[in-house]
């Protein structure tokens, strides 16, 4: 068997509304615009990592919330209605999801060896959270790719942030291995925002873009300064930021999927491409990827 490789990590969020302004097929409400400037870029990212013919797409979302260590999807197919528990009224989305389990087995297995805590998620009437589905959606629409799903163990809540960080390296090290060993060419998606400070109430026409606007010049300065990095490459810096980041910018960057996606790459120096920055009820969201050269 060839080598597998990680063909491109991704930075994918998931806002629900971006779904919501989509009116794809899937979703009960429908919409008439909204985040034109993050779906674009969305598009614009899809036709970079569709060129390079990816056979997986590997995710790790804030949104599935697990409590002794880390979950990995394990059941062929899921299928079931999600509802978004904030916005019910943006988000009831019919999914059906293939994973590519023996990936997901390998990954626990090499975690496992790492020392960190895990296991897989055998229920088949499980509901895949929305973050996962999400980012999945507006990253291949076609829902053609198996996927391999990790849940984000909560480090940073019931420890600290430079837990989180020791225990995303040992996950990253591991993707990485597990990935290489199968032979598959996958696609790493982080599903997360960047600054994470949003409204409190929403007005009558959730897409009425005339409110939509960062909530704080301080939140927009740090998602700058770590997209700047990004478009630099100092992808070891933005690691190395943050404690300062997660805590600052109450950023969801504290679920570990973005330290995991740069230690699974081995800390891209090649600049990523940044496709598209805006917010959404007032957080920070940039869509962005590295392809590994
Ligand atoms: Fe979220």
């Amino acid at each position: 068997m060839s080598t597998g490789s990680i063909l491109a990590g991704a930075l994918a969020p998931h806002p629900p509304h971006l779904i919501y302004a989509e009116n794809p097929p899937q979703n009960e409400p429908r919409a008439e615009c909204g985040w034109e400037n993050l779906r674009w870029g969305y598009e614009r990212m899809r036709k970079d990592l569709d060129a390079l013919d990816y056979d997986v797409i590997v995710v790790l979302s804030p949104h599935w919330q697990t409590y002794v260590g880390t979950h990995f999807l394990g059941v062929p197919r899921f299928e079931s209605l999600s509802v978004d528990p904030i916005f019910p009224n943006l988000f009831r989305f019919r999914y059906g999801l293939d994973v590519d389990v023996d990936l997901a087995e390998a990954i626990c297995a090499e975690a496992s060896s790492e020392g960190l805590v895990t296991q897989m998620m055998r229920n088949p009437d499980f509901r895949v959270d929305y973050g996962t589905i999400i980012s999945s959606h507006m990253t291949r629409p076609a829902w053609d790719k198996p996927i391999v799903g990790i849940s984000s163990c909560r480090n940073t809540a019931f420890y600290s942030v430079e837990v989180m960080q020791e225990q995303s390296l040992a996950l990253g090290r591991a993707t990485r291995r597990a990935i290489e060993a199968s032979g598959k060419r996958a696609l790493l998606l982080a599903s997360n925002s960047l600054s994470h400070r949003h409204f409190t109430t929403e007005g009558a026409l959730p897409e009425d873009m005339s409110r939509e606007h960062i909530t704080s010049h301080a939140m927009y300065l740090w998602d700058m300064k770590v997209i700047e990095l990004m478009k630099q490459g100092r992808s070891r810096e933005i690691f190395d930021l943050m404690p300062e980041f997660v805590t600052q910018a109450i950023s969801e960057a504290d679920s570990g999927a973005l330290s995991w996606l740069l230690a699974a790459m081995d800390f891209p120096t090649e600049p990523a491409e940044v496709y598209a920055y805006g917010t959404v009820i007032g957080t920070g969201n940039v869509v962005a990827a590295w392809t590994n050269p």
